[in-house]
């Protein structure tokens, strides 16, 4: 993929996160949160998607990054190439810390993109796992 290939990836994948949004299980925070993976099966690129589903046992909260991991995973994903997260937030939300060790699990290439966008993606901050988990637990 060429960088123009790569801005349409990426402001498709936002917009379809934007729409996934209201589907936000949030009735305790009212953060609603939207996530997405990009991984290949059998060399085709699929995105797969998530929302954060709260519990009124707060502890049990799955965010949306595990659960976009999970939708992901029933697909035949093994490994991910970008990770989106979107809110209905004024400033983007980054994955929490729980989410990053997730994602070390499945993010191989370390300077995959994370890239985290506020409620209208008119904020846009990109990073990588590496800036995001530095020294992270793995046992590779
Ligand atoms: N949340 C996520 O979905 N992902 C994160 O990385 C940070 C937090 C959710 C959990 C909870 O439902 C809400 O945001 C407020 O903390």
């Amino acid at each position: 993929m060429n960088k123009e290939q790569d801005m349409e990836q990426v402001s498709l994948v936002l917009s379809q996160l934007k729409q996934k949004l209201p589907c936000s299980h949030s009735p305790y925070s009212g953060v609603q949160v939207a996530a997405a993976v990009e991984y290949e099966v059998e060399g085709e690129k699929r995105v797969a998607y998530g929302v954060n589903v709260e519990n009124v046992s707060y502890g049990l909260t799955v965010c949306a990054e595990r659960s976009a991991i999970s939708n992901a995973i029933i697909d035949g994903m093994k490994s991910i190439t970008a990770l989106y997260v979107t809110s209905n937030q004024e400033a983007p939300i980054s994955p929490c810390g729980a989410c990053r060790q997730v994602v070390t699990e499945f993010m191989q290439q370390a300077d995959a993109p994370v890239i985290c966008t506020n409620f209208d993606d008119s904020q846009q901050w990109q990073s990588t796992l590496s800036d995001l988990l530095p020294n992270r637990f793995d046992l590779d």
